[in-house]
C-alpha cells in the first residue's frame, strides 16, 4: 500500500497528529491537545530527544524536532531522516491516517519531512502470507496549514511512487522477474504513465549484432531484450535528446566465473540500473517534462550452462570492436559497451548510464555515495554533484586518465572485459568510454542501490537510488533551456 499525501485545511483532531517543531517547541503553547505536556517535552529535549510520543488513545500524537544548522542541503536531509523516525511507530501502532503539520518558519522544510516518512513507509512484503498485518499500514499522509502548492504534492507523490516502483523491481527474484517478466513490467508502465516503447526482441538483436548482450544471453533459458524507451514532449527544451541506459542483468550469477554463494543471491538486483530508468521514465511521462530523453535497456541473465560464453572466448560488439572475455562475470560492461554505441544513432546531447557495475565501487564507498565518472563539461558534471547534495544522493567522481587504458588492453583482441586488481570501477569505465563518442557520465551504483539494513529513509533491499538524483537534475536541464 502506497500512503497518499494530501492538504487539508486544519488540523481535525480525528486522527494521530505528528508536529513538526523547534528545540523552543514553538507553537505547542497553543496547542491544546498538547500543551499541558510542555514540561515533558521540554525534558525530552534535554535528552536530545527528536521525536517525542505522547498518547491521548486511541490518538497517538507524535512531536518532532527540528535542529536547524546554516546548510539547506543538510537541514533538508535532516527533515527527511526525522520523517522517517515515525516509520517503526505508525507500523506498530497501525496508524492509517496521519495529520502533519510544521509549527516552526521554516516551511520549506515540510516536503523533505513528508519525503522521508513517505519513503520509509515503503516495505517489500507481498511475500508474506499476511503482510499488511504484520506490517500495518499508513494509507495516507494528511498536510494541514502548509501552503504547499498541489502541484508539488502531486510531484512528490509521482516521484516516490516511482522509487517504489525501482525498489520493488530490484527485490524481485529471478524466479519471478525473468527477462521475459521484465519486458512485460517496463511495457506495463510505459502504457500507465504515457511514454513510447519498442522492445527488440532476439532476432533484432541478432540483426545489430549485439555480439556483448547476446554472448552473456548464451547460458540463458530465456532471450534478452534491448528495450528502447521514448519521451518526446511537446515544447521540450532541448532538440537532441538525453540517452539514459540502465544495467538490466535480471540475475548474475557470474557465468563460467562463478560468484561465491554469499555474494550470489543479492545478484537478483543487478538491474538496479534498469529500474532507474524505468522509473525515471514514468517521472518524466507524468510530470510531462519538456525535456526529451531516450531510454536503452540491455536486458539478459548471466548463467552457466553448457551454451554459456566462457572465459577465453572473443566476441564481436555492436560497433565493430572485438573483445577478449577473460572473466565472465564481468557481463555488464558486455551489455552496456552495446547499449552505449547504439546510443550514437540519436546524436544525444548527452549519454548518463546507470550500472549495478563493480565491486570496486562497493570497496570505494561502501552504501553512501554513487561512483561517477565521464567526459562533459565541468559545469555539467558540477550540475549533477550539485542535484546529489540537494536530494542527498551523492556523487564522488573518479577520474578516466589514460594510464587505465593499458589495463584493459588485449594481446589478442581490441580489448579484454578486465582491469588488473586495481582501480576496477575506472577500468570498467574506460571500457565502456570505448563506445561512446559524445558527451557522457557513467554512474556506478553498486553500493548505493542495494542496502543490507534500513538506513534512514531507505530500506533494506533495493533503495531506487539515482531516481531522485536524476529527477533534480533533469529539472535544472530544464531551466536553463537551451
Ligand atoms: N554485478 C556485479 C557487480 C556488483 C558487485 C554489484 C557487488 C553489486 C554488488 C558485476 O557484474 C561484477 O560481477 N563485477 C565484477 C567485475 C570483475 C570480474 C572484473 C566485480 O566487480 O567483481
Ligand atoms: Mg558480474
Ligand atoms: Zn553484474
Amino acid at each position: 500500500m502506497i500512503p497518499k499525501i494530501k492538504t487539508i485545511k486544519h488540523l481535525s483532531y480525528k486522527n494521530s497528529i505528528c508536529f513538526v517543531t523547534d528545540n523552543k517547541l514553538t507553537g505547542l503553547e497553543t496547542e491544546k491537545s498538547i500543551s499541558k505536556h510542555l514540561e515533558f517535552l521540554k525534558k525530552q529535549i534535554e535528552l536530545e530527544q527528536t521525536m517525542i510520543e505522547l498518547h491521548d488513545f486511541p490518538l497517538f500524537y507524535y512531536v518532532a524536532i527540528i535542529f536547524e544548522s546554516k546548510n539547506v542541503n543538510v537541514d533538508f536531509e535532516k527533515a527527511r531522516i526525522l520523517g522517517s523516525q515515525l516509520k517503526q511507530r505508525h507500523r506498530t501502532q497501525k496508524i492509517e491516517s496521519l495529520e502533519v503539520v510544521n509549527l516552526t518558519e521554516n516551511q520549506a522544510l515540510t516536503l523533505p519531512f513528508v519525503e522521508g516518512l513517505m519513503l520509509s513507509s515503503y516495505t517489500f512484503s507481498k511475500y508474506f502470507k499476511d503482510s499488511e498485518k504484520k506490517n500495518g499500514s499508513l494509507k495516507e499522509i494528511l498536510i494541514a496549514e502548509s501552503g504547499i502548492k498541489k502541484s508539488e504534492i502531486e510531484e512528490l507523490q509521482i516521484q516516490s511512487e516511482a522509487v517504489f516502483l525501482a525498489r520493488d523491481l530490484g527485490n524481485e527474484p529471478y524466479s519471478t522477474l525473468n527477462t521475459v517478466k521484465f519486458a512485460e513490467e517496463i511495457t506495463k508502465t510505459a502504457a500507465e504513465s504515457g511514454f513510447k516503447i519498442e522492445i527488440l526482441g532476439k532476432k533484432q538483436i541478432e540483426s545489430l549484432q549485439m555480439g556483448g548482450l547476446l554472448g552473456v544471453n548464451r547460458g540463458s533459458e530465456y532471450p534478452p531484450f534491448f528495450a528502447v524507451l521514448e519521451w518526446k514532449p511537446e515544447h521540450a527544451v532541448n532538440e537532441k535528446p538525453i540517452v539514459l541506459v540502465g544495467k538490466g542483468i535480471v540475475y548474475d550469477s557470474g557465468g563460467y566465473s562463478l560468484k561465491p554463494t554469499s555474494s550470489m543471491d543479492t545478484m537478483k538486483s543487478d538491474m538496479c540500473g534498469a529500474a532507474d530508468v524505468l522509473a525515471i521514465f514514468s517521472i518524466a511521462a507524468q510530470l510531462k517534462l519538456p525535456i526529451n530523453l531516450i531510454g536503452l535497456i540491455p536486458s539478459t541473465d548471466n548463467a552457466v550452462s553448457a551454451a554459456s560464453y566462457r572465459p577465453g572466448d572473443i566476441i564481436k560488439m555492436h560497433n565493430g570492436l572485438f573483445v577478449e572475455v577473460l572473466n565472465t562475470d564481468a557481463e555488464g560492461r558486455l551489455i552496456l559497451a552495446d547499449a552505449l554505441s547504439y546510443a550514437q544513432k540519436f546524436q544525444p546531447e548527452l549519454v548518463l548510464d546507470f550500472a549495478t557495475l563493480t565491486g570496486s565501487a562497493v570497496a570505494a564507498l561502501g552504501e553512501h555515495g554513487t561512483v561517477a565518472m565521464g567526459k562533459v563539461d565541468k559545469n555539467i558534471f558540477e550540475m549533477i554533484c550539485e542535484s546529489g547534495e540537494k536530494v542527498h544522493e551523492r556523487i564522488v567522481e573518479f577520474p578516466l586518465w589514460d594510464e587505465y587504458a593499458k589495463l584493459i588492453k588485449s594481446e589478442i583482441a581490441d580489448l579484454k572485459n578486465i582491469g588488473g586488481s586495481e582501480a576496477g570501477a575506472i577500468t570498467a569505465a574506460k571500457f565502456l568510454e570505448r563506445f561512446t563518442n559524445y558527451p557522457w557520465i557513467h554512474f556506478d551504483i553498486a553500493g548505493s542501490s542495494f542496502i543490507k539494513s534500513d538506513n534512514e529513509y531507505k530500506t533494506k533491499g533495493a533503495t531506487g537510488v539515482g531516481v531522485r538524483l536524476m529527477v533534480e537534475f533533469l529539472k535544472r536541464r530544464i531551466n536553463i533551456k537551451k
